[in-house]
């Protein structure tokens, strides 16, 4: 299977995965208020341990009071191409949750990665609506939970920035030469029938 990104999957895949990918070029161009939730909903179905839903989403849309706040939290790196991103998101998930029955909340072991589910669902649903979405973890974490008013328990996941993909000539040289979608290890490298072969 290929796709118009020159992707090639090695098993019958959805082309949907192979033509989600990171870009750092961006148009600038806006995203609606309707587009953003559709990716917020995407993400809100996702499972999690004893559907505790651990996400949050803390965002600015560019042009709004916000997205200063949001943009000065990344490091200069991601700050250089995400100034032409239309959405920056900050996720955030809790780190304790309440089982049925539970009287109070106890420690989630799995809150990281019941969020990190929803990102990817988030950023499938980005690429189906003609939008990328490119996760970011070079941001000022303690700062993200300061300035974003993050309640204690809540752990800062990674910062997304959303924007329609642009040409890579807007950026520098050494970033132009990056800007295109990944390959991945092959399969025979991360998936193993019984366990871990031995060492
Ligand atoms: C949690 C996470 C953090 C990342 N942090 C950054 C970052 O700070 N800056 C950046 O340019 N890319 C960042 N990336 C993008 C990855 O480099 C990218 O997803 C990876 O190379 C695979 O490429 P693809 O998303 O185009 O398939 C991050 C991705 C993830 C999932």
């Amino acid at each position: 299977m290929t796709t118009s990104n020159h992707r090639t999957a090695d098993h019958s895949i959805d082309k949907l995965f192979l033509d989600r990918w990171s870009p750092r070029a961006f148009t600038g161009e806006a995203i609606s208020e309707a587009d953003l939730l559709t990716l917020f909903e995407a993400a809100r179905w996702a499972p999690s341990s004893y559907n505790s839903q651990p996400w949050r989403f803390l965002y600015a849309r560019r042009d709004t009071p916000a997205w200063g706040v949001f943009l000065d939290l990344l490091i200069p790196f991601n700050q250089s191409w995400a100034k032409d991103a239309a959405a920056l998101i900050v996720i955030v998930s809790s780190s304790t949750m309440l089982p049925p029955g539970a009287e109070k909340p106890i420690p989630s072991h799995s809150h990281s990665f019941d969020t990190g589910a929803a990102w990817a669902q988030l950023a499938l649903q980005a690429t189906i609506l003609g939008w990328q979405a490119h996760a970011m973890v070079g941001f000022d974490l303690e700062k993200a939970f300061q300035v974003l008013n993050v309640p204690a328990g809540y752990r800062v996941e990674a910062a997304v920035a959303i924007g329609k993909v642009g040409d890579k000539s807007t950026l520098p040289d050494y970033l132009q030469a990056r800007e295109h979608p990944s390959d991945r290890n092959p399969l025979d490298r991360i998936a193993f029938e019984g366990g871990f072969p031995p060492a």
